[in-house]
């Protein structure tokens, strides 16, 4: 792979490396984006309402808060909100471009119903919507891949949930998220010899990359992993968590062999990922992915949870960079989801 700057230009013209390397500095920065909106009332229960990248956020928020004293988080990626949602839900209206109509929609019923919301978009639709109706916005910096601003739509969700009073502070734990994301940064550089991230989409060419979490804490990572691959490396990939898969994707694995070995299993382990879970891991790889074309392991690094996920979310997203250059595609149009949403509007508008 040429990785000298000229080759690095042209593979990727739009430069989604530098937004994948810019994951730490964007941490810090979206931690303050929130500062001037008015904290909520402290709610009952939490929705986070996003679709693809702009939805992944409200699943990260979940798994951050589920071991804390803290609201129920509901992540809702459609046109409709449950039935129990009211004035003591808080609804996160997510969608970078402020124009994704499932967003738009689960918005206009969640306010209906009295519900309290917060948009977190760059403008368009939701952010006029939101000053019409008075509801707080946190407005992310413009002009990115709506995938690559992650940290811009997750982050102020739970900075907006410790001003209310609803969580605890996630100040230190922020900062050691932001340290080692920079951590991996530096690591998974293309300039770097020995690079993991680069080894590991080697392994991925050619072949269906199956992307399992040890733990469901690190469920959102997997599944942003998939994404990820999905829409910078253009080519399918599936994900799943232990211990739920070993209640059923396992047996599939008794598939044709010559599938089988077209497949190649990536797990995210987590350092303190529970015995019994490693257990799983270690059982099922000796039933099951033995079959597979290649299976690797990959670690979360530092302490706290939110360090964990970025971490290991992160590496995913060099991971899905190099294997978009090594299948030559670039890695930021995304000409399928855009083609789709044009046709959508055409239709709403004849
Ligand atoms: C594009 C991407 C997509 C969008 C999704 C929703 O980079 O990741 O998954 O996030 O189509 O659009 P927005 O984020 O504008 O609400």
């Amino acid at each position: 792979m040429a990785l000298d700057p000229a080759g690095l230009t042209s593979a990727d013209p739009a430069g989604m490396l530098q937004l994948i390397s810019r994951f730490p500095r964007m941490c810090a920065e979206a931690w303050a984006l929130a500062a001037g909106v008015p904290p909520p009332v402290r709610p009952q229960v939490v929705v986070a309402a996003g679709m693809g990248g702009s939805g992944i956020g409200g699943d990260l928020l979940r798994a951050v808060l589920y071991d804390e004293p803290a609201p129920p988080v509901v992540v809702v990626k459609d046109y409709r909100v449950p039935g129990w949602v009211g004035p003591q839900t808080l609804l996160f209206a997510c969608s970078y471009s402020g124009e994704t109509e499932e967003t738009l929609a689960a918005y206009q019923q969640a306010a209906e119903r009295g519900a309290r919301c917060v948009a977190i978009t760059s403008g368009g639709t939701l952010l006029r919507r939101a000053r019409e109706r008075g509801d707080p916005a946190v407005v992310v910096p413009a002009g990115l891949p709506p995938r690559a601003a992650l940290p811009y739509l997750f982050l102020p969700m739970l900075a907006v949930l410790a001003a209310a009073g609803a969580v605890r502070s996630f100040d230190d734990d922020v900062a050691e998220a932001t340290d080692a994301a920079a951590a991996v940064a530096e690591e998974m550089a293309p300039g770097r010899p020995d690079n993991p991230a680069r080894a590991l989409a080697a392994g991925l060419v050619g072949r269906l990359p199956l992307i399992y979490s040890a733990t469901p804490l690190l469920e959102p990572a997997a599944q942003r992993w998939k994404d990820q691959i999905n829409e910078n490396a253009k080519t399918l990939a599936g994900w799943n968590t232990f211990p739920e898969l070993n209640h059923n994707e396992t047996v599939g694995w008794g598939m044709d062999p010559d599938l089988a070995r077209r497949c190649h299993v990536v797990i995210l382990r987590d350092p303190r990922e529970p015995p019994r879970l490693a257990r799983r891991v270690a059982i099922t790889r000796d039933l099951a992915f033995a079959r597979a074309a290649g299976v690797d392991e990959v670690w979360a690094r530092g302490r706290g949870l939110l360090a964990r996920l970025c971490s290991i979310i992160l590496i995913g997203d060099f991971v899905s960079w190099y294997l978009a250059l090594l299948r030559g595609v670039d890695p930021t149009p995304v000409p399928v989801i855009d083609a789709l949403k044009r046709r959508l509007a055409q239709e709403e508008r004849s």
